[in-house]
């Protein structure tokens, strides 16, 4: 009788033993899931805005809202008119200042973004039509502001110089938007019409240049490319600041199978993002205007991506609502087209190790690097070009995984 007691309590232990260990793998297990992958691209699964409650949250609203228009128009009984069916306000939205409940406690920056946020098209200011008539096989394609004036000229006389660099044409723009005069700053524009008129690579439109509007910069863009440039068949886009091995971007692109030019994407991946809610970061996304996670993106200093890809990216981005932060923006474009970026760590948007930084061979296996001053531009571009530069072997330097300096802001995004 005690021997049958004692087997019983034995049991019971050992089934209470299970049931823990059960549960502390299953904790274990769902914490893992949810972490970054060892390595390489994680794509969520499911639609990335989609969250427990997004319910009065702006930009999922209006996501949803979008869906719908595009889903309805594919039926084949519906006209092949993909525009939303609502008018488009040409000025303020004004339902955001009730839609929105916290609208008045939000940044001025976002209640200028939100006012503005359905209007996609705004009059070019500047044009090059014949930048591309060429038919470059590298655009580069520079955010700039219109106070840079330095910066874009070290980018022409280093590794922006338009014509032909490793056997293959390549051709160079600038982006730029306007200043509105309640913004107290100094009038350029007649500086800035001397400048296109010298070197016609200046691209400018009339809508205030602000952070929060580089996404409008680039679907603004993308428009022109699909207009006026649509035969190039690379695009490098990167910020003002960055360095660019052009010669290391054209042997990448040379060198890729004829199955991997039509959808490529490359640049530093960033996966496993979610909005920052800390009111003091540049990046801060209150939960009123978006929740969810971000799609992987890659980091707005500099990527590489197809002419084709450029086209694609314009259409689709019509059934994306934009969102303040661009890179963040293009990548929900590129998952809306079921695409993810790859990962290259040879672009270095946050920066090399200080130890690096002076090293010539360093920079000639590099693709980009930022950031960097239009000095050290001009210094770096004599080491990538200079002959006589006897480098080890290439590459000399590798880099480890995951970029040794990283800004904690974007760091986190
Ligand atoms: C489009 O409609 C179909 C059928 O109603 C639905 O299953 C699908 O999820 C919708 N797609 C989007 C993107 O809303
Ligand atoms: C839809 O597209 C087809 C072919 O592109 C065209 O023939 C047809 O007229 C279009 N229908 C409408 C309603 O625009
Ligand atoms: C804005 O509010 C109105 C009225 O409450 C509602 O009908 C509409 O769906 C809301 N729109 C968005 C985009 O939240
Ligand atoms: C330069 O490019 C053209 C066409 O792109 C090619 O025919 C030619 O062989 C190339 N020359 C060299 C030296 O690689
Ligand atoms: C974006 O540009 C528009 C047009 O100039 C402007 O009204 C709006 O305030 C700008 N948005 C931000 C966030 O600066
Ligand atoms: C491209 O082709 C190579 C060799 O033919 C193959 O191994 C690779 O899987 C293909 N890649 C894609 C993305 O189709």
């Amino acid at each position: 009788m005690l021997l049958v007691f004692r087997k019983a309590q034995v049991l019971y232990a050992m089934l209470m033993l299970n049931v823990f260990v059960c549960v502390l793998m299953s904790v274990l297990w769902n914490r893992g899931h949810h972490r970054t992958g060892p390595r390489g691209v994680h794509v969520p699964t499911g639609r990335f805005w989609l969250q427990q409650d997004e319910r009065g949250s702006f930009w999922n609203t209006e996501q949803r809202h979008l869906d719908l228009i595009y889903n309805l128009t594919e039926l084949p009984h519906r006209s092949n008119d993909t525009r939303p069916l609502d008018p488009v306000p040409s000025d303020s939205d004004y339902r955001v200042t009730t839609n929105i409940s916290d609208f008045n406690a939000l940044p001025q920056r976002f209640q200028d973004f939100l006012l503005h946020m359905r209007r996609r098209t705004y009059p070019m200011l500047i044009d090059q039509p014949h930048v591309c008539d060429d038919n470059p096989f590298l655009l580069l394609v520079v955010k700039s502001q219109t106070p840079h004036f330095d910066r874009r000229q070290a980018i022409r006389e280093t590794w922006g110089r338009a014509g032909v660099l490793a056997n293959r044409t390549v051709a160079t723009v600038f982006l730029l938007g306007n200043t509105m005069s309640t913004d107290h700053i100094p009038d350029l524009q007649p500086m800035l019409g001397y400048e296109a008129q010298l070197h016609k690579d200046l691209l400018q439109w009339d809508y205030r240049d602000t952070f929060f509007n580089l996404t409008l910069k680039e679907i603004l863009f993308l428009e022109w490319f699909s207009q006026n440039c649509p035969h190039a068949q690379y695009i490098l886009k990167g910020d003002d600041d960055v360095l660019v091995n052009t010669v290391r971007i054209i042997d990448l692109l040379e060198g890729l199978p004829e199955n991997k030019s039509r959808d490529l994407f490359i640049g530093n991946v960033i996966s496993n993002a979610r909005p920052i809610r800390d009111r003091k970061l540049k990046y801060f996304i209150p939960e009123s205007v978006f929740v969810g996670q971000y799609p992987p993106y890659a980091g707005g200093g500099g990527y590489v991506y197809s002419g084709d890809l450029a086209l694609r990216l314009h259409s689709v981005s019509q059934q994306v609502v934009l969102y303040p932060i661009d890179d963040v923006y293009t990548g929900m474009c590129l998952r809306k087209l079921g695409l993810a970026p790859e990962k290259n760590s040879d672009f270095k948007t946050f920066d090399i190790k200080d130890e690096h930084r002076d090293d010539p061979c360093v920079y000639r296996s590099l693709m980009l690097v930022h950031s960097r001053t239009p000095q050290e531009i001009l210094q770096i571009w004599s080491w990538i070009v200079r002959p006589e530069l006897e480098c080890l072997i290439q590459p000399l330097y590798t880099a480890p995984e995951d970029g040794p300096v990283k800004a904690a802001s974007e760091d986190s995004l």
